[in-house]
């Protein structure tokens, strides 16, 4: 037999979706796991959006759509980013994808030639530098600290530019850190891309989940120059509890989603047609639904931190947003669980597994010190999960 594409058997499949996996074959066999590992709100989507959703399908709306989205959902997308981000944006500026995963994918196959360089800090969502990979761009990454929140400051940005740089991904809120760059943090980055003239690539998926009286910002509201250099991309997905229905979209130079649109023509055309009618029916009807949660993941954002609080050798740094803590566990590496010495974030989390808790391990996320826990789960298991958690530390050795 033939070999298979060197590309695609170089890719790592997802961490997150195998660590869920591997909680869920736990459950079938009947163990009770409680899962930290989740990526997803544990919300059922609003009813308003199911109806509108199912009120197409009963009008017959199951045909293809134009490729970059119905005009009526990029209308709805345009609306959210004047009232939510401050953003000027007209039809033409609009792709809509199946998920932000497709539209990230559709927008960085879309500036990248091969060996072009993207710039993406540490700790970051696993699936930037695979998709970098498949594109032919070359990953270049940032390191960070804890003390300054996992994010990458513009003198830092400054001195890794080449002219070989393309682009930097910024992901704010972040997956895993949590953390949120202010709009002073943003500003001076901005300039830095604004006078070598990179392209930045800013993920926002989770801007509504934010906490303590923190701000979200969109990098591109910060001037006309930097407007012009962001592709935003932001989805229905975390907001509104549809990560099922696969809608994302992205906003652009309108030259720019022009080539993204007609590169989406070939991959996957349109997103779904009914889901589409949902996506409107969230943009626009959508807030109170998504205040509830919100209020729902604050409080489990300070229930968690609590917790976390009351356990020896494990640090992290004040999540500000998304749904999740980056623990570093890193004091036990090197320690004896049942008789075997633990020495990384994959181990830990193994060993933890077995222990009834599923959380990600760091690694692939770019740093080993530490484990991802997502509360996006009910009050009664962050109790439990966090009591297992202490009980399988006192075990080390
Ligand atoms: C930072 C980040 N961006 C994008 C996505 C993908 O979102 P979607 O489900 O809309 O493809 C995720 C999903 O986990 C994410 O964490």
């Amino acid at each position: 037999m033939k070999k298979f594409s060197e590309k695609a058997s170089a890719i790592v499949p997802s961490a997150t979706l195998s660590i869920s996996a591997k909680a869920g074959e736990l459950k079938r066999e009947g163990k009770s796991v409680i899962s930290f590992s989740v990526g997803e709100p544990d919300f059922k989507t609003p009813v308003f959006i199911t109806d509108a959703c199912k009120e197409a399908l009963d009008r017959g709306y199951t045909k293809y759509t134009p490729v970059g989205g119905l005009p009526e959902l990029k209308q709805a997308v345009c609306h959210k980013f004047k009232r939510d981000n401050f953003l000027d944006y007209n039809p033409e500026n609009i792709v809509v994808s199946t998920g932000a995963k497709s539209s990230i994918f559709h927008a960085l196959f879309s500036i990248l030639d091969a060996g072009d360089e993207v710039i993406i800090p540490k700790p970051y969502w696993i699936t930037y530098p695979e998709i970098v990979g498949i594109c032919g761009g070359v990953c270049v990454f940032a390191d960070t600290n804890p003390e300054n929140g996992y994010k990458i400051t513009a003198e830092q940005l400054d001195d890794l530019i080449t002219p070989k740089t393309k682009c930097l991904i910024l992901n704010t809120p972040n997956n895993p850190s949590g953390s949120v760059y202010s709009e002073d943090e943003l500003r001076k980055i901005a300039e830095v891309l604004v006078s070598h003239d990179v392209f930045v690539l800013s993920d926002e998926v989770y801007e509504r989940l934010v906490f303590d009286g923190k701000k979200h910002v969109s990098i591109a509201s910060l001037g006309e120059n930097i407007k012009k250099l962001t592709i935003v991309v932001n989805a229905v997905s975390k907001t509104y509890a549809m990560t099922g229905w696969r809608i994302g979209y992205l906003a652009c130079d309108a030259a720019l989603a022009k080539i993204i649109t007609g590169l989406q023509s070939h991959t996957t055309s349109n997103a779904t047609s009914f889901s589409q009618y949902g996506a409107i029916a969230a943009l626009e009807h959508g807030e109170e639904a998504v205040e509830e949660m919100v209020t729902a993941f604050s409080k489990r954002h300070k229930l968690l931190l609590a917790l976390l609080d009351g356990i020896d050798g494990v640090k992290y740094s004040v999540p500000d947003g998304a749904f999740y803590v980056f623990l570093d566990v890193s004091s036990y590496y090197g320690k004896k669980f049942k008789g075997k010495i633990v020495s990384n974030s994959v181990e830990f989390c193994t060993s933890l597994l077995d222990e009834g808790v599923a959380a990600v391990p760091g690694a692939p996320f770019g740093n080993d010190a530490c484990i991802r826990l997502s509360y996006a789960t009910s009050e009664e298991n962050l109790y439990e999960g966090v009591s297992r958690i202490k009980k399988y530390l006192h075990k080390f050795e």
